[in-house]
């Protein structure tokens, strides 16, 4: 494993190494990705095989001009005006896959949608501009545990199984990306994220409600257990018990780390994982209380994320 940070001369040995069907992570605003040429089915077993991946979760694909989506996706004319108001960003698509669209089948592990971004992270546009093939790319972290939002992050859970790791520094939104299904026509959330529904709703109208039978997830990252620490969580505390770890927000009092010491819910979100990950120590706490979280705009992404990692 290599880590090194981005730079012109780093984003070209990316390139190469993605196209020779290597595995490379990068940062993307959201969080880091693990990436692989979405055209190559050995590189995507690799991403499956070093992630722990279950075969039956599908992977992103990451584009570097709406042109790429129109060669992967059957015609929807929302994907315009979604595309006009929020990408590149944190928004993914679930479109269906065009019978032609040349992506590895396991991309899609045998489903006939396709998750598409473009994301904003320069770095990011960089390398796929470089590299001009779509790049598959889940959350560069071992399968169940918290995604990577800084580059030691992926280096301490995935760093020998990687060919090289791009550190871009801290993401930006720190949370996963928004995903929205099209494939019917009451559009769905899938997964929420930094770019909400009534975001969403002033732009293609009404969303529908997602399929949330545990069981049969539509969106297999809607699985319950699916971003959790190692130490069990407790939400909606205003007071840590015993040997927990306090995980403030806003005024808490005595918390042990601040999500946001001023309330504010993107950085809280940009903190997240990171804090997570700080206060997930079996050596000093034996378990993490957090705070409650308003659940309006980006806290609706928040409370999700908490959710999950409380589940167990
Ligand atoms: O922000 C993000 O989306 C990050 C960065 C790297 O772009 N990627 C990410 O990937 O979070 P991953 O694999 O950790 O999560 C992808 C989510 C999963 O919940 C997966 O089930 C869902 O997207 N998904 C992917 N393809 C799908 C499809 N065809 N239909 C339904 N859900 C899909
Ligand atoms: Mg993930």
């Amino acid at each position: 494993m290599t880590l090194e940070p981005a730079n012109a001369d780093s984003i070209a040995e990316a390139s190469r190494i993605l196209r020779a069907g290597g595995i490379v992570a990068f940062p993307t605003e959201t969080v880091y990705g693990l990436g692989a040429d979405a055209t190559q089915s050995e590189a995507i077993e690799r991403i499956f095989a070093a992630k722990g991946r279950p075969s039956f979760n599908p992977l992103i694909v990451h584009i570097g001009d709406v042109s790429w989506a129109e060669q992967l996706a059957e015609a929807d004319p929302r994907l315009y005006k979604l595309a006009r108001a929020f990408w590149p960003g944190p928004l993914s698509l679930v479109m269906r896959r065009r019978k032609t669209a040349a992506l590895a089948p396991m991309v899609s592990a045998g489903l006939d949608s396709v998750a598409i971004r473009w994301p904003a992270n320069p770095i990011a546009r960089d390398l796929l501009n470089a590299v001009q093939r779509p790049l598959a790319a889940p959350s560069a972290n071992l399968s169940g545990t918290v995604s990577p939002t800084r580059a030691e992050h992926v280096v301490q859970s995935l760093g020998d199984k990687v060919d090289l790791i791009l550190d871009g520094g801290p993401c930006t939104v720190g949370l996963e990306s928004t995903v929205l299904d099209l494939t019917s026509d009451a559009a769905a959330i899938l997964r929420p994220g930094a770019i909400t529904a009534e975001q969403i709703e002033t732009v293609i109208g009404q969303l529908g409600t997602a399929p949330v039978s545990p069981d049969a997830p539509k969106s297999p990252g809607q699985l319950l257990s699916h971003y959790a620490p190692g130490l069990p969580v407790r939400l909606n505390c205003s007071e840590a018990h015993e040997g927990e770890a306090l995980l403030g927000f806003g005024a808490t009092e005595n918390a042990t780390l601040n999500l946001s010491a001023r309330g504010d819910l993107s950085e809280a979100g940009a903190n997240l994982f990171a804090m997570l990950r700080e206060l997930d120590d079996p050596s000093r706490f034996r378990a993490i209380a957090v705070a409650p979280i308003p659940d309006h705009g980006l806290g609706a992404a928040i409370n999700d994320r908490l959710r999950r990692a409380a589940a167990r």
